[in-house]
């Protein structure tokens, strides 16, 4: 039963170099998508928005140009500037391109980056208030040279690396292009996240693309696909990064698919996915068979909120069922922030069956079970395979967690206790009562699952076991 860990280990980085190929593959379709014509030639950008805010929006060229931070972060600035905080304030951010942006960020005395510097070859900066943490430097974040430049100016790695209608879109061949991937792996730091919007190719100086014979196009286009392509799929490749695109809503007029790339450096502990408990290490929930309804949907706000203010929480949500994966990544992403922690990783949804779980031997910090023990449609020795499977996965002193709302008598004949003191080969001990027993106050939650209601039967019942050492 105990499965070799090496076999897993790969399974998990090949599962992400199988995301993160997709993610490349999404990215260049998108820049496909959005081919701009400029009559700009050359390096001539006094025609383009050079000033765009981050939270604020500017008007420039005739129209009102929307803020960028909602393509960058994928959040919401209706209602306050909070959610902005935990991408800027003490980080150390790079801005690929910048022009004469962001000043709405420079002139604030809210937000405290530790550092914010602008890279931009060509376009001149604006004077801004003597701000200390912003600097400006007419560096080329594609030259081979762009690390060693830094180095000279003072500069380290980054937490933060910010690209909005700059590169690719202004990229004028496929060695520019490799180079800044290159470029920006070198100088992010773990943990750290590289932010490009738009996906876009503006094809300068060819007036009249549109009517040009598809061949004359293709010819004009082909080499910065096929430099978009090499760039980002040698990064996929790399076992310390995850990435992503991330959709964003409201329609930008200017871009027929607006997708942000969003590309991810994995601490040391999430690459390892070190066993030993320590205070960073990341706790990881998995929820197996999650469907149309993630325990998070119905989670109470006080629970939500321990979530969202701990780093080191993550959940993964599972099920065998993709369609039902989607119902319940849709309910989800109706609650405040759940876009910016998928975002941020710490949110993940993927297929996966409860006897197969994708994990290696005493990774996960909690496993929970929710309506999936009582659903008569799933198989006995399937159920019996998936505590088998959560007695492996769960780390020393992890909590299994058996949630039944709809059917409990249907639940109570499965009889996981009896299975758990006689068959499975690790020890659990039961968590008695509703105390808080994972890394939150489940009390509320709890009461929350409990109550019923028309789908929630009076004899619903939770149970607890924790994984002895
Ligand atoms: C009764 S539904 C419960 C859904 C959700 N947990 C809830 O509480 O509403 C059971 C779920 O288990 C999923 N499931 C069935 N067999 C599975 C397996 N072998 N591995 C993972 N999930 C499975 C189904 O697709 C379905 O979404």
């Amino acid at each position: 039963m105990i499965r070799n860990s090496p076999k897993n280990q790969k399974s998990e980085l090949e599962e992400r170099r199988e995301e993160n190929l997709k993610a490349a593959r999404e990215a260049v379709s998108a820049a496909m998508a959005n081919i701009l014509i400029s009559d700009a030639d050359g390096n001539d950008f006094s025609s383009t928005v050079t000033n765009r805010g981050l939270f604020t929006p500017v008007h420039s060229q005739g129209r009102t140009r929307e803020p960028i931070a909602p393509r960058l972060f994928g959040i919401n600035l209706d209602r306050s500037l909070k959610g902005l905080h935990k991408f800027i304030d003490n980080k150390k951010i790079l801005l690929v391109g910048g022009g004469a942006s962001v000043q709405d960020l420079t002139s604030s005395p809210e937000f405290s980056p530790a550092v914010l510097l602008n890279v931009d070859p060509y376009t001149p900066d604006v004077p801004r208030e003597p701000t200390p943490y912003y600097r400006s430097l007419p560096l080329d974040p594609t030259s081979e040279n762009f690390f060693a430049d830094l180095r000279a100016a003072g500069y380290g790695k980054f937490d933060e690396v910010w690209i909005s209608y700059s590169v690719p879109p202004h990229s004028k061949n496929a060695g520019e292009i490799e180079r800044l991937f290159g470029n920006l792996y070198d100088v992010l730091d773990s943990n750290g996240n590289i932010r490009d919007y738009p996906l876009a190719f503006f094809v300068q100086g060819l007036e009249g693309l549109d009517y040009q014979p598809p061949e004359k196009r293709q010819e004009r286009l082909a080499p910065l696909r096929t430099g978009l392509s090499a760039a980002l799929n040698t990064l996929a490749n790399k076992d310390d990064i995850a990435m992503s695109i991330l959709h964003t809503n409201p329609p930008d007029m200017s871009i027929k698919n607006p997708a942000t790339l969003l590309i991810h450096k994995l601490g040391t502990t999430e690459r390892k996915r070190l066993p030993e408990r320590g205070a960073q290490e990341p706790y990881l929930i998995v929820e197996v068979g999650s469907g149309d309804s993630p325990f998070l949907v119905d989670a109470p706000e006080d629970y939500l909120t321990q979530f969202r203010n701990d780093p080191n929480a993550r959940l993964i949500a599972l099920d065998s069922d993709e369609g039902e994966l989607d119902l319940g990544r849709e309910r989800m992403r109706k609650k405040k922030d759940i876009r910016t922690m998928e975002a941020a990783d710490r949110i993940e949804f993927r297929k996966a069956y409860g006897e197969q779980l994708p994990f290696e031997n005493n990774a996960i910090s909690e496993l929970v079970l929710k309506n999936v023990m009582g659903d008569e449609e799933i198989f006995p020795g399937r159920k019996a395979r998936m505590i088998d499977e959560a007695a492996r996965t769960l780390k020393q002193g992890g909590i299994l967690k058996i949630i039944e709302q709809y059917t409990p008598k249907e639940a109570r004949k499965v009889d996981v206790e009896h299975y758990i003191s006689t068959a499975v080969p690790v020890v659990f001990e039961k968590v008695e009562g509703t105390e808080t027993a994972g890394m939150f106050d489940e009390r509320e939650m709890d009461r929350r699952m409990l109550t019923p209601t028309q789908r929630v039967k009076p004899d619903a019942f939770i149970l607890r076991f924790r994984k002895k050492p």
